[in-house]
């Protein structure tokens, strides 16, 4: 089996691909990137020459470019994890998110349709379901759950998932969503919350949370998502979407105070800072159906994955003082020649 997994070089599409050539070592990976601020090749230095593994530079909005290697490769199965994911990036400039994110996967999806492929798998997000309100700990968001896209980022994912639902029915592509929770674990850009305050914390900087710290997200260890997505290309059914989370919610402050006490740190570093714009206050989701037809639980209970993660960014200080640095743009173009 050929698998082609777009945004590899990025947190998820990283951990996945190494997943992937760990429990299936008779697939092929290429993975597609275009290396924008978020996708780091040195990531992917571990399996760089590995015989089941090739990287391809291309931008996924490259008609002709993305056409050429499905001549060249004949996939069997494509998973779309690249995207603009930074929701404050989206709040700054909606532009690029929706060329990506709606645009890019439009374009897979075509190629996807003339090319025969029997899966295309998006990787979608909690998000497009908008917010839950806090006093309300009985809500979940079901696959039923309408719409209601809260950011620019939201609204594009959910316009991916829409065009991908629409592209099973109109062509009968055979196309599966996974719409996951929050991820922590290693190899995450430090932009995001969890990396972010872990390297802060480390350089003794100040941990900015937003508005009164009170936002709930469901988090999942990486790893188990990776899992999820292994499992419906497996056995999952086309034209279904799946809902990925570990019951695991969380506020953000009190994921902040754990990073302090794990780094032995002061919560003296912790400073509020305004709200972000719209921002969702509760996401919290029923993996029922998962459970129910794939057999998926998550496997790492969060007081363990943060530990491991802590200790993984601890211990590779090194990679995120590249990214830190910008020094990873370099290594970018020179690995890709
Ligand atoms: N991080 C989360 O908590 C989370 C949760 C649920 C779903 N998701 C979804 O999972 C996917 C991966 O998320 P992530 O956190 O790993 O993101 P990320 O920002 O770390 O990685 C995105 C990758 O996509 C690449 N990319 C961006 N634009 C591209 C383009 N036009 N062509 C080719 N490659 C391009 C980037 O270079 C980067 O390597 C996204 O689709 C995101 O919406 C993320």
């Amino acid at each position: 089996m050929t698998i082609l997994v777009t945004g590899g070089a990025g947190f998820i599409g990283a951990n996945f691909i190494f997943y992937m050539l760990r429990e299936h070592p008779d697939d092929r990976m290429i993975c597609v990137d275009k290396l924008t601020y978020a996708g780091c090749l040195s990531t992917l230095k571990p399996v760089l020459n590995h015989p089941a593994f090739r990287f391809v530079r291309l931008d996924i909005c490259d008609r002709d470019g993305v056409y050429r290697l499905f001549k060249e490769e004949k996939p069997d199965i494509v998973v779309n994890f690249a995207a603009e994911s930074h929701v404050d990036r989206s709040i700054e400039d909606p532009s690029v998110f929706l060329r990506t994110n709606i645009i890019g996967a439009g374009v897979l999806m075509d190629a996807c349709r003339d090319y025969g492929i029997k899966r295309f798998h998006q990787v979608g997000t909690d998000e497009v379901y908008g917010d839950l309100p806090l006093d309300r700990p009985d809500l979940f968001f079901t696959e039923q759950t309408p719409l209601r896209a809260s950011s620019p980022y939201s609204a594009s994912k959910a316009s991916a998932d829409m065009l991908a639902m629409a592209y099973h029915r109109t062509f009968k592509l055979p196309v599966t969503i996974s719409r996951c929770s929050n991820n922590y674990g290693p190899y995450q850009f430090p932009e995001k919350l969890i990396p972010l305050m872990i390297t802060n914390a480390l350089a003794a900087k100040p941990l900015p949370v937003y508005g009164d710290g009170l936002n709930v997200r469901d988090w999942l260890y990486v790893e188990d998502h990776c899992r999820a997505i292994d499992l419906i290309l497996q056995n999952g059914r086309d034209g279904e979407v799946y809902n990925v989370g570990g019951h695991n919610e969380m506020n953000n402050i009190t994921i902040v105070r754990l990073i302090c006490r794990e780094l032995g740190k002061p919560e003296s570093l912790i400073t509020y800072v305004t709200d972000r714009k719209g921002h969702d206050r509760r996401y919290a989701i029923d993996p029922a159906k998962i459970h129910k037809e794939l057999g998926w639980l998550p496997a790492t209970r969060f007081e363990e994955g943060i530990r491991k993660t802590v200790r993984w960014y601890v211990d590779n200080r090194q990679w995120w003082e590249h990214i830190l640095s910008g020094g990873y743009l370099n290594d970018n173009d020179t690995l890709c020649q």
